[in-house]
């Protein structure tokens, strides 16, 4: 693209910005409530929300909970809700059987989804440390994250969650490997229809702390998951994992964290043309809720900027923790 515009006074950019009307019809990108997926805790019982501390606004439901605020979401027009689990420690062992079991809170939570509100569709996470004594997101042996051993895990988890009927699959992990034996899997047990979103360039972030609040993993995590995860100096490296994952049978890539990483969003869109995503993780909600509740910025301006900064960038669509809000708000007709 080469934009051409005649010298001052010929050109002035203030004209088109003069009106609400002559704004509108210049605006290059939309944000509507159909860009979002939204990330729930889902939690044991019956009737319970329970506060995270650092994620004001975000609580852990039970699962009838979790069904009233999937029908919330869909009644706003967002297409996709995203569970993750909030396991009981003493379900949580070296071996990680939970993951994969048929009745855990995630598979019991999106057959109750299915089979009340069909129509929205429900993203699953795969990785291990919800269900992992020592929070990471692999096996551990001696110290060492192990890779090909996760992968069988991953495959058993991501069969289990398919079964129970959920429609995107989202590998966090980072395990090399880890797409291709999903689709393998998925395809020969049956599971044509269900789509992968690729957690593919994952960066080991200082940004997901609440998040492991959330689900109960900070305590547990021993060490961090440089191994795994990416290094955030690295961009071209990012370009590499979503080549790999799009030629393993992604269906959808995603770039983790959100804000601090836009730059890798534009080249993965330019480069690649996926449907590409973002997630504006716990720490990304934090910093923007806690301004905005100790009056330092208006919240609710700054929460639609940040999500139109992902669309300018390149996104299909953005998981955020502000969904919801951000659609009434949408639909109020304040962006
Ligand atoms: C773990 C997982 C994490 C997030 C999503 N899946 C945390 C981590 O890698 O430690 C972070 C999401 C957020 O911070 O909102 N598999």
């Amino acid at each position: 693209m080469r934009p051409i515009s005649a010298p001052f006074p010929a050109t002035r950019f203030r004209r088109l910005r003069q009106s609400p009307a002559l704004r509108a019809l210049t605006q290059e990108n939309t944000l509507t409530a159909g860009d979002l997926i939204w990330p729930v805790f889902v939690r044991e019982g019956k009737g319970q929300r329970e506060p995270i501390a650092s994620m004001p606004g975000v609580a852990r439901l039970s699962v009838d909970l979790v069904v009233e605020a999937a029908a919330e979401a869909a009644g706003l027009g967002i297409p996709a809700i995203c569970l993750f689990p909030y396991t009981d420690p003493v379900l949580k062992t070296a071996g990680c059987e939970e993951a994969w079991n048929p009745d855990n809170l995630t598979n019991r939570a999106i057959r109750a989804i299915k089979a009340q509100v069909p129509g929205i569709a429900v993203m699953t996470d795969v990785a291990l440390d919800p269900y992992n004594i020592d929070g990471h997101d692999g096996f551990v042996r001696d110290g060492l994250i192990l890779n090909d051993e996760t992968l069988a895990a991953l495959v058993k988890q991501a069969l289990a969650q398919a079964a129970a009927g959920a429609d995107i699959i989202g590998p966090s992990d980072m395990m090399d490997g880890r797409i291709g034996a999903i689709r393998q899997a998925l395809e020969a047990a049956g599971h044509q229809r269900v789509a992968i979103l690729s957690y593919a360039a994952k960066y080991a972030s200082a940004f997901y702390g609440p998040f492991r609040d959330a689900v109960g993993a900070s305590g547990a995590l021993k060490g961090d998951k440089k191994t795994y995860q990416m290094n955030p100096a690295n961009s071209d490296e990012a370009m590499r994992l979503i080549e790999r994952d799009l030629r393993e049978g992604a269906d959808m890539v995603m770039v983790k964290p959100g804000m601090p990483y836009l730059d890798i969003i534009r080249r993965a869109k330019d480069m690649f043309g996926a449907p590409t995503y973002a997630y504006q993780v716990s720490g990304e909600y934090a910093m923007i809720k806690g301004a905005a509740l100790n009056g330092w910025i208006d919240g609710e301006r700054a929460m639609l900027e940040s999500l139109m900064a992902f669309r300018r960038a390149g996104c299909d669509g953005v998981l955020t923790y502000f969904a919801p809000d951000a659609a009434r708000a949408i639909k109020a007709g304040r962006y």
